[in-house]
């Protein structure tokens, strides 16, 4: 793996520039589930800590013998205990009296709605995990589910753990291809789909998407098709004979009542695919009781859940945040959350005030990018609408600007409503890095300090904890309960990708500050993944896809930073000998990006140029290229093998797409 540790300097100064701190309100304290004990509790016996939680949180079937075994790096939490999650999300909550009370909300684009009920949703996945068994799904088989987002998604994923069958969800926006490859690296036997979604007022269809993907995979033997759009897509959509099956068809009939199958705590739960430093993604494992605890607890404590609070993480659920804090920890937690499937911008940028003032949203969960792109638009849309049911606010995916900060904190928040920065990963299941709302005075930009019991550090190159006031590679120091289990299929991967690099510790491949404070700043990727739109991007899976059109003899990706999206993605790209390199040429080529992997790896700025930056061992000197990339001065260009090569990039021509 090659690590950068030229962290940019400009966005360290403008990180250090802001020193304003926001002390909790004592009136939030008051109230707050957090409380600064949990620190030092945590601390003291971090194992006993998840232990008492386990047990006052979860129900169990059968209660565990042992809470973890740590075999470097493998862990296995709460070991003999038997559980089902469906049960823990949705079944006991009805019997506790819960049962009128609202799960989710569900906004559809074009503005159709659905409320639906704790006791609706034991019934819908009831229904849902009968059709799966009758479509010959046992438990331990893989499903994959690609859909956008309406009830059936979070209905199907918790069909899948009712009878214990991993799911492997694959946001609806990449492409065949992906589809097919995290199906044949899962094997999965079953996918579940919509014949399309509502996106920017336009139905937009995704069964070609799977039909396509199915031409490249052999395990498949039924799609489960639910009829969103319908007849608004061209033409309607095709079914195929014997495979695939309606929604409608098959759910609608089934038995409303299912026994959810009690299962190991380490069944997996499922696979959910992230891109690293090499083009082929990681199947990243999660398993069931930890996972169950660490988003629950986190959930309940970060965003200070309460009964009533009407609760919306902006996020797709077809990524971690939506597991974790759309699914799983919400529905643990009993919580009522907002559902939306379309774009913040559709039919304009209210969208989303609207939504909060119509429902009382009292907690706000979403990404900087988000947040930026609102900013551009200007404050008028959020300042038409009463926004004064808010009092917590998150952000997630990628380091907020603490101008970003202050406008979330003021124009959304009202200047009252606490910030939550949390910093976590697809790896780590659960917000591991975070203020407490209520406890932590938090400093914009900041993701401040671990979560009770987690153990994180900044180390230098050696693995050496820096001294308060520098920076560094942000590690994680202990096992935790919702911790990958590894990489599907590929146990050696999983320790070199991140249990290799420091001895002992889990390398995240962020960078990070810690202050004069101890406060923690993150500052990106170290490695070769970009971060666009809070969307972990392989740089090396872009220049495979570019790579792979005729017209390329060579390429190499960066990421630059971007005012809306973190990061947008730079391809430098050498033309085949007798190819012109013309826009046409540079449009064809961010399309053929866009198939292979999806829209979001479209590249925004693609040059030709007749050469690349190596060093005399041949490997692409990124760093420069993310200079030329920035237009900032060069860095130390003495190991290049030819010195003359920057200059011809310079005079090289690039297209830029907005
Ligand atoms: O670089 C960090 C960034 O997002 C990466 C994880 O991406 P993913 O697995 O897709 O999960 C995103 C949602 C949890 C991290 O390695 N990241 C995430 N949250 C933050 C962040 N960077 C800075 N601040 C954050 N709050």
């Amino acid at each position: 793996m090659s690590l950068d540790p030229n962290l940019p300097p400009s966005e360290i100064e403008n990180l250090l520039a802001e020193d304003r701190t926001f002390p909790p309100d004592p009136d939030f304290t008051a109230q707050a589930n957090a409380t600064v004990d949990l620190y030092a509790q945590a601390e003291a016996d971090p194992e006993a800590f998840w232990a008492a939680l386990a047990r006052e949180r979860i129900d169990w079937a059968e209660d565990f013998h042992t809470t973890l075994e740590w075999d470097l790096p493998f862990a296995r939490w709460f070991i003999g205990g038997k559980l089902n999650i469906a049960y823990n999300c949705v079944d006991r909550h009805v019997e506790r009296g819960l049962g009128d009370k609202v799960a989710y909300h569900w906004i559809g684009e074009p503005g159709d709605t659905r409320r639906i009920t704790f006791a609706d949703l034991q019934r819908e996945v009831s229904r849902a995990a009968n059709a799966l068994i009758e479509l010959g799904i046992t438990t331990g088989d893989r499903v994959a589910i690609y859909m956008p987002m309406i009830p059936e998604l979070p209905i199907a994923m918790l069909a899948c753990a009712r009878i214990g069958a991993p799911h492997t969800v694959v946001f609806g926006g990449f492409s065949a291809e992906a589809l097919s490859d995290r199906i044949n690296d899962a094997e999965a036997k079953l996918v579940i789909t919509a014949d399309g979604g509502w996106r920017r007022g336009k139905p937009a269809a995704l069964k070609p998407a799977v039909d396509d993907a199915l031409a490249m995979t052999t395990s498949v033997t039924h799609t489960l098709v639910v009829r969103r759009v319908g007849d608004a897509v061209d033409g309607g959509t095709a079914m195929v004979e014997g495979r695939d099956v309606w929604w409608h068809d098959i759910v609608d009939r089934q038995d409303d009542r299912h026994d959810p199958v009690p299962l190991d705590s380490e069944h997996m739960l499922y696979l959910l695919y992230t891109s690293g430093t090499t083009a082929k993604p990681k199947g990243i494992m999660h398993t069931t009781a930890g996972y169950l605890l660490g988003t629950s607890f986190t959930h309940e404590q970060i965003f200070d859940i309460k009964p009533d609070d009407v609760y919306w993480c902006a996020a797709d659920v077809g990524w971690v945040t939506g597991h974790s804090y759309i699914v799983y920890g919400p529905l643990a937690n009993a919580t009522t959350s907002i559902l939306y499937e379309g774009t913040p911008d559709t039919p304009d940028w209210s969208r989303w005030w609207q939504i909060i003032e119509d429902y009382k949203v009292s907690i706000l969960y979403c990404a900087p990018t988000a947040i930026r792109a609102h900013m551009k638009q200007g404050p008028q849309y959020a300042q038409a609408h009463d926004l004064s049911t808010l009092r917590v606010l998150g952000s997630v995916g990628e380091p907020i600007n603490p101008e970003a900060w202050l406008w979330y904190h003021e124009h959304i928040g009202g200047g009252r409503a606490p910030i939550v920065d949390t910093w976590w990963q697809t790896e780590t299941g659960m917000i591991m890095i975070t203020p407490l709302p209520g406890v932590t005075t938090t400093k914009p930009g900041s993701a401040t300090f671990p979560f009770p019991g987690v153990g994180a550090d900044v180390v230098d190159g050696e693995g050496n904890p820096v001294p308060l006031g520098s920076g560094g590679y942000l590690v994680l120091t202990r096992p935790w309960p919702a911790m990958l289990r590894g990489i599907y299929g590929d146990p050696e991967r999983y320790r070199q990708t991140y249990w290799s690099r420091f001895p002992g510790m889990y390398f995240a491949g962020d960078g990070a500050r810690r202050d004069a404070d101890g406060y923690l700043w993150l500052l990106g990727r170290v490695d070769d993944v970009m971060n666009v739109s809070g969307h972990r991007i392989s740089t090396i899976e872009v220049e495979s896809a570019l790579v792979d059109h005729k017209a390329v003899a060579e390429a190499a990706v960066v990421g630059k930073t971007d005012p809306i999206t973190g990061q947008a993605i730079f391809a430098f790209v050498i033309p085949k000998v007798g190819v012109e390199a013309n826009d046409a040429l540079a449009a064809e080529l961010r399309n053929h990006v866009a198939k292979a992997i999806g829209p979001i790896a479209k590249p925004k700025f693609l040059m030709f140029t007749p050469d690349l930056p190596k060093t005399r061992s041949g490997k692409i000197m990124r760093r420069l290229l993310r200079d030329i990339g920035e237009g900032r001065q060069l860095g130390d260009t003495t190991t290049l093998a030819d010195g003359g090569v920057v200059e011809a990039i310079r005079a090289s021509s690039g297209s830029a797409e907005e």
